[in-house]
């Protein structure tokens, strides 16, 4: 069968607030901003890009509350701007994958502000109303999920802000009108959305309340195991019939983010949303990894169960960072070798698609945010417990003068500590830079269909800090060595049968020398290697 282009991409997401600003200094990215930066895009090799929202939103949730699903905000540019970022995107082979925020709208959008006015409105029942607060549900962000609406006498529902009304999507003039919104982008050319938190938008028909967990954690959200605001059975055949709309169009793609249980690890829900029948989301993220503490054992354990959910016949997604989470480079202490090792691990994975995370590819940290500057509202809310998500979202660092190249002006939020560490303009011209690394992957990933369609075996071995893994495919294999421990480690293979030939270091995370004898490894301190075999002629 042939393998679509979403069976095997790189996907690099960019928040376009913290991309690139171009109109006089207004310290915010915009549309023209990605576009003057296409090239620099197209040259680490990915194959798709995915934009945070760029639609009308207020902002309270920084373009997650959506007041306008058919404009673009201007903040950000024009739907002329947009046509050009696809067309040009489009000349360079780069796909162009946009959020969709089907959960829930902002409450400025005119549905809501219709909705609102009265029980018998055209909108009334397009959000979820209620008499009296029917449940214990809790928003995501803080507070109860219902707030009470003054004009309509009614309790509304919000799984996040209470700027962010959920809407009823057992409503079929509801789904007609997300749907039809989706056929807008796919017809001007989108190639695919990333759908925000989309196990959320069936709820249970009777509101029932969640039940409790025992314990304590911060966010009273956490307290419940949410059975009945979430996964509910009804959305899996919404999804079957956004697949089937989607399909009707060429080469589009759905990339599903699936909430789970704390502390980030349910791959086998996130799996269940690609459908038995491979029918429903063609890709859904699991974030157990970006939640796994940096440890051989963990990182195999959870790479294997994710692997494991998803099957032979669907693929799996891959992703360390996002606009949500610290970014890995901080959650690693600063540690580069850290870092480059599990890019490694990344890059090497079966399938599917890897997502990158815009700065991910400079070794990019945390920005660091001081109260006054915060801009989330869930740092808002919860800092410092949560110091919320401004962190993750910090500009990217282009050059070394004022304003990094990202802004003439102040930029909306810090830049990271020490940011002129981390340019793209010096790091081009230094071959041993994490950027030059990403591209070394990447392109590696890009040349050799074994790193993306092989099979993916792990290994046992004789070393507990060590993770190894066989791919193999068309009769080719190579053999991928990690040592997640700060010490130089001796590796031997257990399983013999793929030892039975000698390997050549073909990649290494680090500059030094490794043995390649074939019955047993070294690798030194925090080093990832892959090997290939040595062919019969040499
Ligand atoms: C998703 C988004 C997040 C947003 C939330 C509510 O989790 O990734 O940024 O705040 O949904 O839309
Ligand atoms: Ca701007």
């Amino acid at each position: 069968m042939a393998v679509a282009w979403w069976e095997e991409c790189v996907v690099y997401q960019i928040y376009p607030r913290s991309f690139q600003d171009t109109n006089g200094g207004d310290g915010i990215g915009d549309l023209q901003g990605i576009i003057r930066r296409l090239d620099y895009l197209e040259s680490l090799g990915i194959d798709a890009i995915w934009l945070s929202p760029i639609y009308n939103s207020p902002m309270a949730d920084f373009g997650y509350d959506i007041s306008d699903y058919q404009n673009i905000d201007p903040v950000f540019g024009t739907l002329d701007d947009l046509d050009q970022l696809i067309q040009e995107a489009h000349n360079r082979n780069i796909k162009v994958i946009f959020d969709m925020v089907l959960n829930h709208t902002s409450i400025e959008h005119p549905w809501f502000q219709e909705s609102r006015l009265s029980r018998d409105n055209d909108k009334a029942d397009y959000y979820i109303w209620s008499d009296t607060i029917p449940n214990n549900w809790h928003g995501a962000f803080g507070k109860r999920a219902w707030t009470y609406d003054e004009s309509r006498k009614q309790y509304y529902l919000h799984s996040f802000l209470e700027e962010q009304p959920d809407l009823n999507w057992r409503n079929q003039e509801v789904v007609d009108a997300m749907f039809s919104i989706l056929k807008f982008w796919l017809d001007r050319g989108v190639d695919g959305f990333r759908l925000d938190v989309i196990n959320c938008i069936v709820k249970d028909k009777t509101l029932r309340s969640n039940p409790k967990i025992v314990g304590s954690r911060p966010r009273p959200y956490d307290m419940q195991r949410h059975i009945f605001d979430r996964n509910r059975p009804g959305t899996h055949q919404k999804l079957r019939m956004m697949r089937q709309l989607v399909d009707t169009y060429p080469n589009r793609m759905l990339v599903g983010e699936i909430m789970v249980e704390l502390p980030g690890g349910e791959p086998e829900l996130a799996a269940s949303f690609l459908g038995r029948n491979r029918d429903e989301l063609h890709l859904s993220f699991d974030f157990s990894l970006a939640y796994t503490r940096f440890n051989a054992v963990k990182w195999q354990r959870g790479a294997k169960r994710w692997c494991e959910a998803i099957g032979k016949n669907r693929v799996p997604s891959w992703v360390l960072n996002n606009h949500d989470i610290s970014r890995v480079m901080s959650r690693l202490k600063g540690n580069v070798a850290k870092a480059k090792l599990v890019s490694l691990f990344l890059l090497t994975q079966r399938g599917g698609s890897i997502f990158l995370y815009y700065g991910e590819e400079l070794g990019l940290p945390d920005s660091k945010v001081p109260w006054k500057a915060i801009h989330d509202p869930l740092g808002k809310r919860y800092w410092p417990v949560h110091p919320g998500r401004d962190p993750a979202r910090g500009p990217m660092i282009w050059s070394v003068e004022e304003g990094y190249g990202f802004t003439e002006g102040e930029s909306w939020l810090p830049f990271a500590p020490d940011a002129a560490s981390y340019s793209v303009a010096e790091q081009e011209q230094d071959a041993s830079s994490m950027l030059h690394y990403y591209r070394a992957l990447i392109a590696m990933r890009r040349e050799e269909s074994i790193f993306r369609r092989g099979t993916c075996s792990y290994l046992k071995t004789n070393n507990k800090h060590t993770v190894c893994y066989i791919r193999e495919y068309d009769g080719e294999k190579r053999l991928i060595l990690l040592n997640f421990s700060g010490r130089k480690q001796d590796v031997t293979i257990r399983d013999m049968k793929h030892l039975k030939s000698d390997w050549i270091l073909r990649f290494t995370s680090q500059r030094m020398m490794s043995d390649t004898k074939a019955e047993s490894f070294v690798l030194q301190p925090w080093q990832g290697c892959i090997y290939s075999l040595k062919s019969k002629s040499s």
